[in-house]
């Protein structure tokens, strides 16, 4: 992994073409509780809905990280309308889940609203060129609870290849998929999309298609 600097690129937010991702602040932590306790969009990922507390630990985590490693969550906002969309993460895997000490992992995490336009791929794209490119990563791994088919094929959309499946005691299985270093340098970059009146510049969600 790069030195850690405080440098204007750590700090900087990425941007894609319908996306701004900021580093992870205080902004964050209502829209982040607000994900968490929502039933669908944490079917796959939370065994139980978080405490107060725990969202709170979490948060605090995720501030240190960006602080200690130089690498961490990020906001997905619409860079129109500045409505926040989700999180991304790169972040150590950690312990108990059938990984090495130091694997790192690629998270991406919607509000439903959002999901079926392809923002989770263009917001995980870009944190991982940022941890290839700036940060210094050699691996990626990605992980994702064999049912959640959209998630499998995000990351099959960002070159990522089958590694292995981990079962863990209460029986889920998740599959880890990986990319490396070498695999990222020679997966092909997505041309720009032809212009035409579909592709024409406008929020990343429709304005109207508010809260469910
Ligand atoms: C997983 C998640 C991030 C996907 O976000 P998204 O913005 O809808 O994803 P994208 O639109 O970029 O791509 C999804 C892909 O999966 C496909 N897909 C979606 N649902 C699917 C399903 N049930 N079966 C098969 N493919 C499916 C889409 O067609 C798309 O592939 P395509 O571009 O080849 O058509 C979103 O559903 C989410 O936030 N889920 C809750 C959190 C979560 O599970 N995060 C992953 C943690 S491992």
């Amino acid at each position: 992994m790069a030195a850690i600097a405080d440098t204007a690129a750590l700090q900087a937010a990425l941007r894609t073409e319908r996306l701004v991702l900021p580093v992870w602040s205080d902004d964050d932590l209502e829209h982040f509780a607000h994900w968490c306790r929502d039933r669908e969009a944490t079917k796959f990922v939370l065994r139980r809905p978080l405490t107060d507390g725990e969202l709170r630990r979490h948060h605090l985590r995720s501030l240190r990280a960006w602080h200690n490693l130089g690498i961490g969550k990020r906001a997905v906002l619409d860079a129109e309308t500045g409505r926040w969309l989700g999180f991304v993460d790169i972040c150590f895997v950690g312990p108990g889940k059938g990984c090495r000490r130091d694997d790192v992992e690629i998270e991406y995490f919607l509000m439903p609203f959002a999901w079926g336009r392809g923002i989770a791929t263009e917001a995980a794209g870009a944190v991982r060129d940022d941890a290839f490119a700036r940060a210094g990563i050699q691996e990626l791994l990605g992980r994702f609870r064999v049912e959640n088919v959209a998630s499998g094929r995000v990351l099959e959309k960002l070159g990522f290849t089958f590694l292995r499946h981990h079962r863990f005691r209460d029986g889920a299985v998740v599959e880890v998929m990986r990319l490396t270093r070498e695999g990222w340098l020679a997966f092909p970059s997505p041309s720009p999309a032809p212009p035409d009146e579909d592709s024409a510049r406008g929020p990343a969600v429709p304005r109207e298609n508010l809260w469910l």
